[in-house]
This record gives C-alpha cells, sequence and structure tokens, in this order.
C-alpha cells in the first residue's frame, strides 16, 4: 500500500498493491483513519508509547487508551480492577488515583517478575493502599485462584489483560478471568495492534497471527455472555467514531 498526501491539493491518495487508487479529501474521517493507522506504527517503531508516566510512575500506552479507559472505569465504577502485566506499575497507580478520585474500588496487579525497583516504588506510592501486588504468572492456576479467593461474590469487576501478549498467553487468560467480570464490565485483550505491527521496525513477523486480537476472536467464537465492543464515547461532538488505540478488537463486555 501507498498514501501519498497532497497537502496542496488537499487530498489523500491511497495505492493498493494492485495499483488501484483511492482519492480522498485531506481533512475526512477515511483520511485521519488511514493517516492515524500510519502514526501508530510509526509512534510504535520509535516507542512513542515509552514516554508518558501517571503520578510519577511510567505507564507503557497509547494517551488515548489511557482516556478511553479513564471513561469505562467512571461509567462502570468497579469495585475491583485486574490487571496483568505490572511493569513500572504506572497503569495500577492511574486505575489507583481514579480509585480515589471516585471514592471507591481497589486495584490488583498481577505480574511474573515485579523487579524491585519497580516493587519498592510502587510501594512507596501515596496511592499504594489502593493496590494489591501479586507476583507469578497470570495463567498459572495458583496465582489464579489467590486472585478470585481475594473478590467478593458480589463485586463488580474490570479485568485488563496487559501481560504477555502471545495468542495463547491471552486465550489462557481469557479463559482464566472471565468469570470474574460482571455483567455490564469488560475483559480487556489490549495490544491486539501487534496485528498490524508485524511489518515496522520493533515488530515481528509471527505478529501477523499470534497476537491479543487473535486470542479474543477466537475466545468470542467460543462465548455467547460476550461480546465484542469498543465502548461508547462519553463525549462526542465529531463525527468520528473509531478509538485510535493500541487496543482494537480488545473489548470484550460481559452480557
Ligand atoms: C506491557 S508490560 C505492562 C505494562 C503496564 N500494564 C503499563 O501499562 O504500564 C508487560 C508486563 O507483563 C509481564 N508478564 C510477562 N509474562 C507474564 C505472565 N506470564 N504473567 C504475568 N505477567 C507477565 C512482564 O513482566 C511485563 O512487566
Amino acid at each position: 500500500m501507498r498514501l501519498l498526501i497532497d497537502t496542496t491539493e488537499q487530498r489523500l491518495v491511497r495505492y493498493d498493491d494492485a495499483g488501484n487508487e483511492a482519492i480522498y479529501d485531506l481533512y475526512s474521517k477515511e483520511a485521519f483513519e488511514l493517516l492515524s493507522m500510519q502514526w501508530v506504527r510509526l509512534g510504535w517503531s520509535l516507542k512513542h508509547e515509552y514516554t508518558f508516566s501517571w503520578m510519577g510512575r511510567p505507564i507503557i500506552q497509547l494517551p488515548e487508551d489511557v482516556m478511553r479507559v479513564q471513561e469505562v472505569i467512571y461509567r462502570i465504577k468497579p469495585d475491583v480492577i485486574v490487571e496483568t502485566g505490572v511493569a513500572h506499575g504506572g497503569s495500577l497507580i492511574f486505575y489507583a488515583s481514579l480509585c480515589k478520585a471516585m471514592g471507591k474500588g481497589r486495584v490488583v496487579g498481577i505480574d511474573i517478575e515485579i523487579r524491585p525497583h519497580n516493587r519498592k516504588a510502587i510501594e512507596d506510592h501515596e496511592l499504594f493502599s489502593y493496590i494489591t501486588l501479586v507476583e507469578g504468572s497470570s495463567i498459572d492456576p495458583g496465582i489464579v485462584s489467590l486472585v478470585k479467593g481475594g473478590i467478593g461474590k458480589d463485586e463488580r469487576v474490570l479485568v485488563i489483560l496487559d501481560s504477555n501478549h502471545t495468542k495463547g498467553h491471552v486465550l489462557a487468560e481469557l479463559k482464566a478471568y472471565c468469570d470474574i467480570v460482571s455483567p455490564g464490565s469488560y475483559i480487556v485483550a489490549t495490544d491486539g495492534i501487534m496485528k498490524d505491527l508485524h511489518d515496522v521496525p520493533r515488530g515481528s513477523k509471527e505478529w501477523s497471527f499470534d497476537n491479543p486480537f487473535e486470542a479474543a476472536r477466537e475466545f468470542l467464537a467460543t462465548r455467547s455472555d460476550f461480546v465484542l465492543e469498543q465502548p461508547p464515547w462519553t463525549f462526542n461532538e465529531s463525527t468520528l467514531d473509531q478509538n485510535i488505540t493500541h487496543w482494537p478488537g480488545a473489548w470484550l463486555r460481559k452480557l
């Protein structure tokens, strides 16, 4: 595929691999979506998502994904947010800050390895009282039952999967944690964008099929109690309707 950005004629020309061309108004929704995908791919190659922090801790996410998950958390008001994949702890601190602001909720973070300096920074953080850290593989049956054992049966639960992003691991996580997700809430298989990054620098060929997007699709094919849904935007005075995201095909809502 080739894209020609013509700022003089104010148009975007897309050529497919067979050489067929499609012409868009440069200031149209379609052009915005096509260019945004290239922006995401370029940003990935330059580690754009590795440049943000939340209240002092690195958060490895695109800002739009952080904003969108905030919209969902404020709407759902979960009692418990479970996240697999802690890394530096920025996403846990972000969820904890929302819990504190809402006066509701707590956060459980699971990681196969919580490096000592990260653990210390998270434990020393002013929001640590909202957070429980669990060290171990997110699909280890002992870890799964430890996490589930800490959640009451009437609690409203949101689950975010951001650990090992292979299809097999994410599918195992979806199966392991789907039963704690409350009706109306979501289990989120993040980083499905890997399917669109297999041919960029820092990407990998296998990502075209080995990715969270495929895991979510396979999970959905066997379940009638979950639907794929980009969460509705709380506010929208534009004609746009698609997230610019690392999480395409990620949001599975429990019916
Ligand atoms: C992308 S990072 C998490 C980023 C974090 N959620 C954030 O937003 O800043 C992925 C993390 O998953 C962890 N991880 C990898 N395999 C895992 C597994 N089997 N179980 C739990 N965590 C795992 C890694 O140690 C790493 O810290």
